[in-house]
């Protein structure tokens, strides 16, 4: 089960991902894939902020992780930059001291998902706009079941339904 976004700005790309950070309950992966500046740490910064984390996030690209303090514990990881599965093993990927953290995880078709892990693909568009699929968490449209959002330029407004792939 799937379904597809498309944002217009790097603040619809957060509020999307800020809607996803709301739907979790600590423990959960949510894998992030996609090419270079396609919108994977604005998309971070939202499920952060979701979360209550008050400061925004920043890429770990040279740090590989970096730990947070919200209403859940979140551990942000980049793994451009991982060559081995040794240098994973060093930096402790997804091992948590605490159950309720919630990993994310930019690049993360760098090594194997764990089973049960929400993914996130991001896909530049020919207008810039990008296509941002959700699969492993069905996220509802805003305004709850029956009543849709106002028109405007929220990310829902722009969601392309029915993709089940
Ligand atoms: N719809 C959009 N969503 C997200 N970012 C957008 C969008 N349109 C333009 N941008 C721009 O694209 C860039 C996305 O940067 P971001 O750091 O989130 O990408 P990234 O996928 O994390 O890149 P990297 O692979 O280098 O970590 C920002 O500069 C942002 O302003
Ligand atoms: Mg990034």
């Amino acid at each position: 089960m799937s379904r597809t976004w498309i944002t217009h700005s790097e603040r619809e790309t957060r509020q999307l991902g800020e809607r996803l950070g709301a739907h979790l309950r600590g423990g959960e992966v949510v894998t992030l894939c996609g090419d270079l500046g396609v919108g994977k740490t604005q998309f971070a910064q939202g499920i952060g902020r979701a979360v209550g984390i008050d400061t925004p996030l920043v890429s770990p690209t040279f740090t590989l992780a970096v730990e947070y303090e919200g209403r859940l514990p979140l551990v942000h990881y980049d793994l451009y930059r991982v060559e081995s599965a040794a240098e994973l093993d060093e930096i402790g990927f997804l091992e948590m001291d605490d159950a309720r953290a919630v990993a994310v995880v930019e690049w993360a078709d760098r090594t194997a998902a764990p089973p049960g892990a929400i993914r996130v693909d991001f896909e530049l568009e020919a207008d810039g706009a990008r296509s941002i699929r959700i699969s492993g968490l069905e996220l509802p449209e805003p305004g709850g079941s029956g009543s849709r959002a106002a028109a405007g330029q929220s990310a829902a407004d722009a969601s392309r339904a029915g993709d089940s792939t």
